[in-house]
C-alpha cells in the first residue's frame, strides 16, 4: 500500500475517461505528457458555460456580464496557479506555441543585430524555433545550451559561459517533456538577470506535477497549457507587468491597449477558459482534501495539492524506474538514480534493444497501455542523443495513475523481451 493511495484512488473517480476498457481490461493512460485526462467538473463547467452563459464579453446584458465575471475569475485562478500577484498579467490564448510565437514577435522588436538569445538542447521545439525565427528576422544570434548526455540534465556551466552582455533572452523549460529532468529555473533566472537578460520559462510539462512560482523564481515570462494539467485545450501566459505594458503587441484596432486584453487577440475560447478555471479549482480542492482544510485559500490549497501529488507521484515513479532498470532489454534515458529523484518528474523515456520505439508503443497500445513514441517535439534532444529517427518510448505518470497500472506496464514490457 502506497502512502496516500486511497486518497488518490478517490480522486481518480472524478475522471470518467479512466473507466474506458479495451478487450476487457481498463485502459492505462501513460500519455499525460501529451495531454492529461479531464475530471467531470471540467467538462461540466464547459457545458454549463455554453448552456447558460454563452456570449461575447463586454456587453450590457446578463450572459455577457456573466462571461466578464468568468474571465475575471479565471485570471485570478490562473494567477494563483502561477504564483503571480496580479491577475491582469496572466492572459489566455490557443496554446503555448501560439502564445510564444506572438510574444517572440513582440519581444524581438527590442533586439538589435548582433544580440544573442539562448535556447537549450533539452527544450520542446516550441521554446526553441519561435526564438530562432524571431532571431533570424532581426539578425540576432541563437546560441544553444548543451546537455549532459549521460543523465539528460542541462550543462549549467555551458549556460553560464554563454550568458553575456549581448544576451537578450534565455528561453528554458521548467522540466523536460521527454526525460522529466527538472531545471533549476530560479538559479537560471538569477544568472540571466545578472547578465541583463530576460527569461522565458516553458512550464507546460512541469504544471501538472509541481507548484509554479513566477515571483519566487524571478521569471520574466512563463507559459503553460491547461490540457496538460487536467483542463481543456487553452494556453496561459504570465509576464512581468512593466514588460507587458511596454512591449508592442501585434493587435487589430480598436482592441484594448490595457492589460490583460492587450495580449489576448480576437474572441477568446470562453468555454475553454471556464474549463481551465474548473481544472485549477479541481487541483485546489485536491489540496483542501489532502490537508483536511476545506476553507484554505486557492494559492495555499494549490501548494498543498502539489505537495501531495509530488509525494504520490514519487512513489509511482520510483517503482516504475526500478522495474524498468531490471529489464535488460531496456535502456532508461535521463536521470536513473533513485537518490536523485528530486531532480526529475515521473516522465520516463526508454528505448528497447530489439524493438523500435514505435513498435514498443504499438504493442503497448494493443495491450491497452497508451504511450507515445518518437521525439515529442524535443527534437534538439533526440538529435543530440543520436536517437533520430526512432526516438524513445515515453511513459508519463500523473496522479491519476496507479501502482497496478505501473505493474501492468512493467509486466507487458518484460514480456516483450526475447526469451
Ligand atoms: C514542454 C512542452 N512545451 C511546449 C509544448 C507545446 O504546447 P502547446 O501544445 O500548448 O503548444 C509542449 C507540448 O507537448 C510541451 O510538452
Amino acid at each position: 500500500m502506497l502512502h496516500d493511495e486511497s486518497f488518490f484512488l478517490r480522486q481518480r473517480q472524478q475522471f470518467p475517461s479512466l473507466q474506458r476498457q479495451l478487450q476487457g481490461h481498463p485502459v492505462v493512460y501513460l500519455d499525460g505528457p501529451a495531454g492529461t485526462q479531464v475530471p467531470q467538473r471540467v467538462m461540466q463547467a464547459m457545458v454549463d458555460y455554453l448552456t447558460r452563459h454563452n456570449a461575447n464579453h463586454g456587453g450590457c446584458f446578463a450572459t455577457s456580464r456573466e462571461s466578464d465575471a468568468l474571465l475575471h475569475e479565471a485570471h485570478r485562478a490562473a494567477a494563483d496557479l502561477l504564483g503571480a500577484d496580479d491577475p491582469d498579467c496572466v492572459f489566455f490564448g490557443s496554446n503555448m506555441t501560439t502564445l510564444t510565437m506572438a510574444v517572440s514577435r513582440a519581444l524581438s522588436q527590442t533586439w538589435q543585430p548582433g544580440d544573442e538569445v539562448l535556447v537549450t538542447r533539452l527544450d520542446h521545439d516550441a521554446n526553441v524555433t519561435p526564438w530562432a525565427l524571431a532571431a533570424r528576422d532581426r539578425g540576432v544570434v541563437v546560441r544553444f545550451v548543451e546537455i549532459h548526455r549521460e543523465d539528460g540534465t542541462l550543462d549549467l556551466d555551458d549556460l553560464r559561459s554563454k550568458l553575456g552582455d549581448r544576451t537578450r533572452l534565455v528561453a528554458v523549460g521548467c522540466a523536460s517533456n521527454a526525460l522529466g529532468t527538472i531545471n533549476p529555473v530560479a538559479d537560471i533566472c538569477r544568472w540571466a538577470r545578472q547578465a541583463g537578460a530576460l527569461t522565458f520559462l516553458d512550464a507546460v510539462h512541469y504544471a501538472p506535477h509541481a507548484a509554479i512560482d513566477v515571483a519566487a523564481w524571478g521569471a520574466d515570462f512563463l507559459v503553460c497549457s491547461a490540457y496538460k494539467f487536467f483542463g481543456p485545450h487553452v494556453g496561459l501566459m504570465w509576464g512581468r507587468r512593466d514588460l507587458l505594458e511596454s512591449l508592442p503587441a501585434y493587435k487589430v484596432r480598436p482592441a484594448p491597449a490595457d492589460l490583460p486584453g492587450k495580449w489576448m487577440t480576437g474572441t477568446q475560447n470562453h468555454e475553454g477558459i471556464a474549463g481551465t478555471l474548473a481544472a485549477i479549482d479541481y487541483l485546489a480542492d485536491l489540496g483542501r482534501d489532502a490537508t483536511g482544510q476545506p476553507s484554505l485559500d486557492r494559492r495555499p490549497a494549490l501548494l498543498a495539492a502539489f505537495a501531495a501529488i509530488g509525494r504520490y507521484e514519487r512513489q509511482l515513479g520510483q517503482h516504475l524506474l526500478a522495474g524498468l532498470l531490471q529489464i535488460p532489454e531496456l535502456q532508461v534515458w535521463g536521470i536513473a538514480d533513485e537518490a536523485r529523484w528530486a531532480q526529475r518528474l515521473p516522465t520516463i523515456s526508454i528505448t528497447h534493444r530489439q524493438w523500435r520505439a514505435a513498435e514498443v508503443a504499438e504493442r503497448l497500445g494493443r495491450a491497452g497501455i497508451f504511450v507515445w513514441a518518437g521525439n515529442y517535439y524535443a527534437l534538439q534532444l533526440t538529435e543530440t542523443l543520436g536517437l533520430e529517427p526512432d526516438g524513445m518510448v515515453r511513459l508519463g505518470l500523473v496522479h491519476y495513475n496507479t501502482i497496478q497500472e505501473v505493474d501492468r506496464t512493467l509486466a507487458e514490457l518484460a514480456q516483450q523481451a526475447p526469451p
